[in-house]
């Protein structure tokens, strides 16, 4: 028998349950699903059906109530708190809806801190690279107030894909950007996942961006509603 490689994330029965007071919220009410390296995909659904939640355990930031996650067949719960945060900066880029660049800091060294921190001699240059691979390279020295919302979010995606990910998770990345840009956002992390064929999964609520992916879940009450392969 050929060894086939594990899924690169594999969830099985993950429920999240929040405590508010005296009520229980169940945000993740029983998911199993496995993601393969190279997917690009979109989890869309009503808002308060998960999406968010279940993106924090994707990336690992979060951890399931009851459940179990693997990344590369690596337990979650087996990495202590450090071995997390190693494993996590080494795998995984986000992006995020409110572009979270630092303000003064300019498009370069925005995508160069997640380099540095991981200790990468080449940060600038390499930072560099994946500034031009998004079409920015003319704007390497702007600062975040200098760019358009399109280009802040091509410098998050660049400061993501910098650290070579095998894994980017972006939550609602278009909700701030009209309808031209956020078709040139999915467009542009589609075009990462084919060039560098890395595994993309990111939330929207706007059901036009869903034309463009391999796969779309649909959740609901924090289950899966829908998982349907293929646009
Ligand atoms: N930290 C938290 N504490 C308490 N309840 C939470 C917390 N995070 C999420 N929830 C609850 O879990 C449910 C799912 O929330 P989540 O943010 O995952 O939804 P979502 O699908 O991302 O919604 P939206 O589309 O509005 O972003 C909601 O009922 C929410 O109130
Ligand atoms: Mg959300």
């Amino acid at each position: 028998m050929t060894p086939t490689a594990p899924p690169l994330l594999r969830l099985r029965d993950v429920h999240r349950r929040f405590h508010l007071g005296t009520t229980t919220v169940e945000a993740l009410a029983g998911v199993t699903l496995d993601i393969h390296a190279g997917e690009f995909m979109a989890v869309w659904g009503p808002s308060g059906s998960g999406k968010s939640t279940l993106m924090n355990i994707l990336g690992l930031l979060d951890a399931p109530s009851t459940g179990e996650v693997w990344f590369e067949g690596e337990g979650s719960r087996s990495l202590g708190d450090d071995a997390l945060t190693d494993f996590r900066g080494r795998r995984i880029g986000f992006v995020f809806q409110s572009f979270n660049l630092v303000p003064v800091l300019s498009a370069l060294e925005n995508v160069m801190l997640p380099l540095q921190i991981g200790g990468e001699p080449d940060a600038r240059e390499r930072a560099g690279q994946a500034l031009a691979e998004v079409g920015l390279e003319r704007f390497v020295g702007s600062r975040p107030d200098q760019l358009s919302g399109g280009q802040r979010q091509r410098v998050a995606i660049a400061r993501a894909l910098g650290i070579r990910p095998r894994l980017v998770l972006a939550d609602e990345p278009t909700a701030n950007l009209d309808s031209e840009n956020s078709r040139m956002v999915v467009d542009l992390m589609r075009e990462m996942n084919r060039a560098h064929g890395v595994t993309f999964v990111f939330t929207t609520h706007d059901p036009r961006l869903l034309d463009h992916v391999d796969r779309k879940i649909l959740l609901r009450d924090g289950r899966i509603e829908q998982d349907e392969v293929g646009s």
